[in-house]
């Protein structure tokens, strides 16, 4: 029977690249859902970008650039970064669209009018410079137990101690330096409590791993509570319909993008929403989410909540991975293991760590670990050694001397049997999502094969043209074996699997074909499908993965200060890189604040030729007083840039932490504005 399934991965955050923690999660989705399609189900995979929140609008604001502009650049970084992975979405989609505000909005709606909204006011800490309420995160100060400085609004990180963000002593706003004061707003909420027995119920059958219902039971036993679901103006997000200044919080209608990105899916494909969500829609389609451990009180209270409040149906299964170590450690950026998707695919074939991902998944919660040289050894024992092994060893021969055609027969027909039967068995860990099941059965077929090859010794028998038959027997035998092999690895590898299918010159690697033997069957020319793990080439990645966080003494890019600490840190570029830089001595002839931008100021800056307006992230540091009249060193051939306050044309250098420490470079001896700096 042909199921219909729709399936998504967790949304990633629109403020930052993708890593390969991420991309555990994503890779286990594109498997499973590559998976499903073999086996020849309708499986639509969609996902987007999580675009809203305070932490995306100060980033834009940092860049100078407006939300929209930003979200739209990271759109289009994340989605180059997933398919460099070969990750096929049916859909990527954007939580900022008109799908999801008219859906936001809708399952809102129907929540209020069913009683399920209530509002109360909430004292929040309040940055009088900057006019925003303050998340926890926003906010430092000195730990209320030990005195350490610089510790955050909820915990210390010197001696564990946790606390409400207004017990910090002498606190600060860590987006403008104030002194946060409290103040009062009225805050909306949703009613989680309303849900209490719906949610006792639908945890406990079978929707989510049993782990997971476990972590549930606590939960429950700790009570549920009243959910704030709204955000005061200035926020960038969907505005709260009937609520002046409120925004939805992006917790909101994060969730509801998967519908949205379906939504959108729908117009271009003609499919029907309601098959999918309508409430009855539960016997026809099956939903299912991917999702990382730390997000389980979203999906599996939060989500099924709002869905059933709207009259929705409630999603199939919610499939909980843990979290990616490097080397047995968290991800580190001094020890070059925060490794950014990039920055993987500048070094590596994609293919690799997919495999190495299937190989350590279980369908668990537990976390799993990339050692990088268990990484190294392993697929290149396996992938090379093994199963590529097993085609190049058999083409030659069937190539040079049989033309490329394989036997009339088939001279191993049980042991053949054996690979198509054991594609049961492989095809029920897949569905569990326990692929290192699926992998370690792959390759003990795989050692099979091998050892098959070794024992008849092809490269033996062709010494004596007496044994042709035997040798286009044998080989025939291990290019069936490699094609079942193929088939059962084509979700996990699935350019090594078309580079297959074309050598085989077969039209499908699904499922079910594996059952057609290739007798008499004419391959192409074998290509190598798959080369070594460089060890080189990972040590390369994990260089260039490497961040000095010495907080001072960085030139960076003024307009992204403190972040671009982090970020700017650049490859290794050669001399003719270099020249490509047009550095200038230039004068500010004038600087100006801009009152609505809170790190930027605008600076008029003369060229002796000519005067370029740029806007730089200096604020925090600088009086624009204090810079009039002085010199400093600007990059002349950057391309002009659209920001909200206008164009830069250019960008000025700068060094240090960023806040107070931003330092202008000064060439202030003997230079004059225009001079070229070299
Ligand atoms: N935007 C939210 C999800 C909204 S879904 C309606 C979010 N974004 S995220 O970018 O932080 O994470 C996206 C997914 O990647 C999450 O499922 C998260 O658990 C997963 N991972 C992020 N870092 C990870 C690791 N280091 N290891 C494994 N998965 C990780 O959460
Ligand atoms: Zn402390």
């Amino acid at each position: 029977m042909t199921r219909r399934l729709l399936v998504t991965s967790a949304l990633p955050y629109a403020n930052g690249p993708i890593h390969l923690g991420h991309l555990v999660e994503y890779i286990q989705t594109d498997i499973w859902v590559r998976f499903q399609k073999s086996r020849g189900h309708n499986c639509i995979y969609v996902c987007a970008d999580d675009a809203h929140g305070t932490a995306i609008m100060l980033k834009a604001e940092q860049n100078g650039v407006t939300p929209e502009a930003q979200i739209a650049t990271v759109k289009a970084d994340h989605e180059a970064d997933f398919s460099g992975f070969h990750i096929e979405f049916d859909n990527y989609h954007s939580t900022h669209s008109p799908e999801n505000k008219k859906m936001s909005e809708f399952i809102y709606l129907k929540n209020r009018d069913g009683g399920h909204i209530t509002t109360r006011p909430v004292r929040q800490l309040f940055d009088p410079e900057k006019q925003l309420f303050l998340a926890d995160r926003f906010i430092k100060g000195e730990c209320p137990k030990c005195g350490a400085k610089d510790q955050y609004g909820d915990s210390c990180e010197v001696c564990a101690a946790t606390y409400a963000p207004t017990e910090l002593k002498n606190p600060y706003s860590t987006i403008s330096g104030a002194t946060p004061i409290e103040k009062e707003s009225e805050h909306y909420f949703f009613k989680l409590p309303d849900f209490d027995g719906m949610l006792k119920e639908w945890t406990r059958s079978g929707h989510l791993q049993s782990e997971v219902s476990n972590k549930l039971d606590e939960w429950f036993e700790s009570g549920l509570h009243d959910w704030d679901i709204s955000r005061d103006a200035p926020y960038f997000g969907f505005a709260i319909p009937d609520a002046p200044n409120k925004y939805f919080y992006v917790w909101l209608d994060a969730p509801i993008g998967y519908m949205a990105s379906f939504e959108n899916l729908c117009a271009k494909k003609n499919l029907n929403f309601d098959d999918y969500w309508a409430a009855d829609a539960e016997g026809k389609t099956e939903i299912y989410h991917f999702i990382g451990k730390d997000i389980v009180y979203f999906h599996a209270l939060f989500w099924p909540a709002m869905l059933d409040g709207a009259g929705f149906r409630k999603p199939t299964g919610i499939f909980a991975h843990g979290f990616l170590t490097v080397n047995g450690q968290k991800m580190s950026k001094s020890r070059g293991t925060f490794i950014k998707a990039r920055s993987y695919l500048d070094n590596l074939n994609p293919e690799y760590l997919r495999y190495y991902f299937a190989a350590k998944l279980s369908g668990s919660v537990e976390d799993i670990d990339l050692n990088l040289e268990d990484f190294t050894f392993r697929v290149n024992s396996d992938l090379v050694g093994k199963v590529v092994n097993i085609a190049s060893r058999c083409a030659g021969f069937i190539n040079k001397q049989f033309e490329g055609k394989l036997a009339d027969s088939c001279a191993e027909p049980e042991l053949l049997a054996q690979f198509v039967d054991a594609g049961t068995s492989i095809a029920e860990h897949f569905e569990r999502r326990d692929f290192g099941r699926a992998v370690r059965e792959i390759m003990a077929l795989a050692d099979k094969a091998n050892q098959y090859i070794d024992e008849k010794k092809p490269w033996a028998l062709a010494k004596d043209p007496a044994n042709r038959e035997q040798v286009q027997a044998v080989c025939s035998v291990g290019l069936n074996m490699f094609r079942q092999l193929i088939v059962y690895l084509a979700p996990i590898l699935p350019v090594t699997a078309e580079a297959s299918r074309s050598f085989l010159n077969v039209d499908s690697l699904a499922w079910d074909t594996r059952q057609q033997l290739l007798i008499s069957h004419t391959i192409n020319a074998f290509t190598p499908l798959m080369t070594r793990v460089e060890k080189d080439k990972v040590a390369a990645m994990v260089e260039a993965s490497k961040e000095n966080l010495e907080p001072t003494a960085k030139v960076v890019a003024a307009p992204v200060a403190k972040e671009a600490n982090i970020e700017a840190i650049a490859p290794t570029i050669n001399i003719d890189d270099f020249t490509k830089i047009d550095l200038r001595v230039a004068k500010i002839v004038n600087a100006e604040h801009i009152p609505e931008a809170a790190k930027l100021l605008k600076l008029t800056l003369d060229l002796g030729n000519e005067q370029r307006t740029v806007f730089a992230g200096i604020k925090s540091a600088y009086k624009p007083e204090d810079l009039i009249g002085r010199l400093t060193v600007m990059v002349a051939n950057l391309a002009p840039r659209q920001m909200k306050f206008g164009v830069s044309e250019g960008m000025v250098l700068a060094a240090g932490a960023g806040g107070k420490e931003i330092f202008l470079l000064s060439p202030d001896d003997g230079s004059t504005a225009g001079m070229k700096v070299k």
